[in-house]
């Protein structure tokens, strides 16, 4: 099969002086008006369109030099040493050297580089790492000949390595084996492997994992569905992809079969109930290919991780990462998996160029998720998955605003020497698709539909800038149809249009009704609703809608009937943790400790550490359950609520 994913000249990166950029467009445009070009010449250079998306890619969280030489392939030897919590062996990088150049520049942080070679040369190449950056790590720099078409890194992680976390028997559902899990966005693969970090590269990649014989190893790509005899593990994925899509997880995993291409890995006690939570998967995957085109990775399956996973999901090709806090035993939380399989289309298979241009992952996802859930389950539940994450754009884009970088509240973003992390708001998300809703209601979906259908069918397996998709836009269906339309205040401009589509649910204003009326009833039983009568959204915006004056007597008398603290579905707990520290009712202390014990994702903790952290006695509070919870929390989860309550680590005693 080929896949018409962008050649080397097509992206190309701009970390030079200006007069060095011009002269290498000079020599690009030359280039390509004699028709030269490397690989896949024959696709693209008769392709016109396709030369109308020439960009510059300046991925400012890579060092890697990939407009002269990069990786097509990639092949990982490695063991898995759960005693020094290491992974030790090499990758195998297959290059391509478009500019005869003698360097090649790696990204690596951390890991420890005893020796690298050059194509069947057994003696080592020069090679020198950079200053190390806490966000960004080194450059590596290797001495290559303009032939050379193999070069291996010999090498050890690092027991920190932020791509992975190491969990003991006890952090797990078993309790009796240890657990290891990587996650590679935005910049952390290169913590687990020296490679180009960036998301405008895209690879192919093999791999030989060696694990202890009682564990079993899975990887975005083509998994085993039963333990190997010898603990060792091969991969193929044949399909490029960026780096930060590379994913590893070894732990006591077991698979079930949901469908022909679906199933689940987890832990054999946590397996029956992921087999009743996912049970419409398939529904969703060809609820997605009417939409947006076929399902291009063959397998689509899930791996349920332990609480720890910081998280919602994760996107990786072939195996979604999900955490268990999606496991409320009646489907209701399964949009998360709605998302990551929108990931197939936007994000893996059309990729953000650079981390400034995140909406295009997440906006266009949330967007097609909603899809998806409208096809699966009907408009009145979709509207309320929007409404909800409606309300939190609008406090999260107040905020923004009111802060340092009212300018994060463009879509696209300009986060040269900021964590990509901060990035990750609701605004690449919901804005992101309040966009996408906004156009769609405009244009009609009988041409909305066909346009998204044929952006991924045009650039499938490339990455994108947001210009190339401005430009794409107008050209294939505003131009066409005589649509003005104000894309520039939307992707450059701050806040939320005026022209935004209302999102509504009519089921919500019945719900706020009720929860107005809290303050004039003694008991919950006058709201004659029972728990059963309403969806997970219904109870989290009846939460959200509970009014300022109620006090810590109308949330005893709410908690009596509906159990809510203690209530086993994690998105509704986690709602009504934040309302009860507002209201002083202190009820929910030990079941608040306990979920902040056990569960690292990163969305349930920072709201309720945030709330804690606004009193004194609340801040105290909080660090003291921190002191327990810390070891348990993945390094994405501790970097965030570090800041929130000032924690220097080191000053205080893990427990
Ligand atoms: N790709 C993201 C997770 C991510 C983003 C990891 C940026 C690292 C950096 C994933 O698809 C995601 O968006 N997860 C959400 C779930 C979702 C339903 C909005 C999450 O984890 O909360
Ligand atoms: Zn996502």
């Amino acid at each position: 099969m080929l896949y018409l994913w962008p050649p080397y000249y097509l992206i190309f990166k701009i970390n030079m002086t200006n007069s060095v950029k011009f002269a290498g467009l000079l020599m690009l445009m030359t280039f390509l008006s004699c028709g030269g070009s490397g690989e896949n010449t024959d696709e693209t250079a008769n392709d016109s369109t396709k030369l109308d998306t020439i960009a510059a890619v300046n991925d400012q969280h890579s060092y890697a030099n990939t407009e002269d030489v990069r990786t097509s392939h990639l092949h990982l030897n490695l063991t898995v040493n759960f005693d020094k919590k290491t992974l030790s062996g090499n990758v195998v990088h297959d290059i391509i050297n478009s500019s005869s150049t003698s360097e090649m520049i790696f990204d690596m942080n951390d890991e420890t580089i005893s020796k690298i070679t050059l194509d069947d040369d057994t003696t080592s190449t020069q090679f020198t790492i950079g200053d190390d950056d806490d966000l960004l790590g080194s450059p590596l720099t290797v001495t290559i000949k303009p032939d050379t078409k193999k070069v291996t890194i010999y090498f050890e992680t690092s027991p920190e390595s932020s791509a992975l976390q190491w969990l003991a028997p006890q952090q797990t559902a078993g309790k009796k084996q240890p657990y290891l899990f990587t996650q590679g966005e935005a910049v952390l693969t290169r913590t687990w492997i020296p490679c180009q970090d960036t998301p405008s590269n895209r690879i192919t990649y093999s791999a030989d994992i060696q694990v202890p014989v009682e564990l079993m190893a899975v990887m975005s790509a083509d998994n085993a569905t039963e333990k190997s005899a010898n603990g060792n593990y091969k991969f193929k994925m044949d399909q490029p992809i960026p780096s930060y899509l590379i994913a590893l997880a070894v732990g006591d995993l077991k698979f079930a079969s949901l469908g022909d291409r679906t199933g689940v890995y987890t832990e054999p006690s946590v397996l029956d109930k992921c087999i009743y939570e996912f049970a419409d998967v398939e529904k969703m995957i060809v609820a997605a290919e009417e939409l947006y085109g076929d399902y291009k990775w063959g397998r689509y399956d899930i791996i349920v991780l332990p609480p720890s996973f910081p998280f919602g999901g994760m996107e990786n090709p072939k195996l979604t990462f999900a955490t268990p806090t999606i496991l409320a035993g009646d489907r209701s939380l399964v949009s998360l998996i709605a998302h990551e399989l929108a990931h197939s289309w936007s994000g893996n298979l059309v990729t953000n160029a650079t981390w400034d241009d995140f909406w295009l992952n997440e906006g266009f996802t949330v967007y097609i998720e909603n899809r998806i859930m409208e096809k699966v389950y009907g408009r009145e539940h979709s509207d309320m998955l929007l409404s909800i994450e409606f309300q939190e754009l609008q406090h999260e884009n107040d905020d923004i605003l009111a802060g340092d970088h009212p300018e994060d509240t463009h879509l696209k973003l300009d986060l040269e020497g900021r964590d990509p992390d901060e990035g990750m708001t609701t605004i690449a998300y919901i804005k992101g698709a309040l966009f996408l809703k906004t156009l769609e209601e405009v244009v009609g979906r009988e041409k909305f539909d066909p346009f998204l259908r044929g952006y991924f069918a045009e650039h499938e397996f490339q990455t994108v800038t947001t210009e190339m998709f401005v430009t794409y836009l107008h050209e294939k269906l505003l131009t066409p149809n005589n649509i003005t339309f104000n894309v520039d205040e939307w992707i450059y401009g701050e806040g939320i249009p005026e022209n935004c589509v209302k999102v509504e649910s009519d089921r919500f204003v019945k719900v706020a009704e009720k929860a107005l009326t809290i303050n004039s009833i003694t008991s919950a039983k006058e709201l004659k609703v029972k728990r059963a009568d309403w969806s997970t959204q219904e109870w989290m915006h009846f939460i959200r809608q509970i009014p300022a004056e109620a006090d810590e007597t109308k949330m005893a008398m709410l908690d009596k009937e509906y159990n809510f603290s203690n209530c086993g579905n994690s998105e509704i707990m986690a709602e009504w943790y934040v309302a009860s520290i507002q209201k002083g009712y202190d009820k929910i202390d030990p079941y608040m400790e306990n979920f902040l014990i056990t569960v690292g994702r990163r969305k349930f903790l920072q709201p309720i550490y945030e709330e804690l952290a606004k009193t004194e006695e609340g801040l105290a509070q909080a660090k003291l359950i921190y002191s327990k919870a810390r070891p348990n929390y993945h390094s994405i989860s501790t970097g965030t609520i570090d800041e929130i309550l000032g924690w220097e680590s080191g000053k205080h005693l893990d427990y």
